[in-house]
């Protein structure tokens, strides 16, 4: 099915409803889509990008059904294979193609995809292509997660298409989205999980984006922009060097006694107006956890010590922030043991991406009792009084 955006400008991708899982981590509860484009212009006729391998037939269909006899070129933005993986298919179908990338994707492509290399036309940052009455032009975009990365601006039009950037997990036959609360939590969460480790390079994005002043921005995930300012003001707020003075904790508890600490721990935290968002890791979403980690000033880790270090799944959540590199100002760790170990210290070995300070830790010998509470209204304390 495709669906027309613009006087010959259609959406020709694919919806993948079922999908649970990207990355063999990520949950997906919307699922996603694979977006691709086709731009017929007066000469010449371009693919933006194209879908996952698993979806390659409905990409073709796609295409037939809109009569696309030949194929000129293929804007590849990006070599992972959600949105290359089907390119030798198309090269198949439309073997006089060009595959239009930078070098740094070309590579990649041959890499993962075996593409030979007189199938490429390498382009460089800013080089504009032209399909007769429509004009390509190419903006480099490296870190958008991977540093080969590019964006095209459609400029007769005025359609910036971004790939993976201001993109969402949310399949939906609409090429607009009407829940903009909906929209804004996949788009969160998305750049929670793909973005939030590249925010230096991202904050400049948004700005070159802002600059070019599109009307529609079309991501290769997700529903289309046709308020860009919508998205762009959130990236903007979650890229800025502003944290909130929130506490995400990522817990584990094996009997109840780390259990006994956060629970106390929340409840402090309240008392003194502090927003507590606690995860439980054994059945924790981790995307809602990466989400909590967009804006809060402080992590604190529960574990108990189990075979002398920290609980395996509270090193998931150390491993997982420390890759995510949320803005966190403030780190500490709380939690039980029963005969000793080295569970701090193993903790914050697992932490040197985050540029934090570390606020004294609490750990209970066994269930927590009234010194160990007191602990934690110390920590409680120590967080009201940080500067945000
Ligand atoms: Fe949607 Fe980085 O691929």
């Amino acid at each position: 099915m495709s669906l027309p955006i613009k006087e010959n400008i259609y959406y020709v991708g694919a919806q993948d409803v079922e999908r649970r899982l990207f990355d063999a981590l990520i949950p997906l509860p919307d699922g996603t889509s694979y977006n691709s484009y086709i731009i017929r212009g007066s000469g010449k006729t371009a693919l933006i990008d194209t879908v996952d391998p698993t979806k390659t037939q409905i990409l073709l269909d796609n295409l037939k059904a809109l009569g696309i006899q030949k194929l000129d070129y293929i804007i590849a933005h990006h070599g992972e294979q959600d949105h290359s993986g089907s390119i030798p298919a198309v090269l198949k179908v439309y073997p006089s193609a060009k595959v239009v990338t930078n070098q740094k994707c070309k590579d990649e492509l041959i890499d993962l995809m075996m593409i030979s290399d007189d199938k490429f036309m390498v382009i460089n940052d800013r080089e504009t292509l032209s399909l007769g009455d429509k004009t390509l032009e190419f903006i480099f975009a490296p870190w958008v997660h991977w540093p080969e990365t590019m964006l095209t601006y459609l400029r007769e039009d005025k359609i910036l298409f971004t790939c993976d950037f201001l993109g969402a997990h949310l399949s939906t036959k609409e090429l607009y989205f009407a829940d903009i609360n909906k929209l804004y939590q996949s788009a969160k969460r998305y750049y929670a999980e793909i973005m939030m480790p590249f925010r230096v390079s991202i904050k400049k994005h948004v700005e070159t984006v802002r600059s070019l002043a599109p009307t529609l921005i079309a991501p290769s995930h997700g529903p289309l922009h046709n308020n860009p300012a919508f998205i762009l003001d959130a990236y903007q707020d979650w890229v800025s060097d502003t944290v909130k003075n929130e506490v995400v904790i990522p817990y584990v508890s094996m009997h109840g006694s780390t259990q006994a600490m956060v629970d106390y721990f929340v409840k402090a935290l309240e008392g003194k107006g502090i927003k507590a968002l606690p995860f439980d890791l054994a059945e924790a979403d981790i995307g809602e956890l990466a989400m909590a980690l967009v804006d809060a000033s402080t992590v604190v880790i529960g574990s108990p010590t189990v075979l002398a270090g920290p609980h395996p799944k509270a090193v998931f959540a150390a491993v997982l922030a420390n890759a995510l590199r949320p803005k966190t100002k403030y780190v500490s760790i709380i939690g039980s043991f029963g005969w000793g170990g080295k569970m701090v210290e193993q903790l914050s070995a697992l932490l040197p991406n985050l540029k934090v300070e570390v606020l004294a830790p609490v750990l209970a010998k066994g269930y927590p009792k009234e010194t160990d509470f007191k602990g934690i209204d110390k920590l409680v304390e120590a967080i009201y009084n940080r500067k945000q």
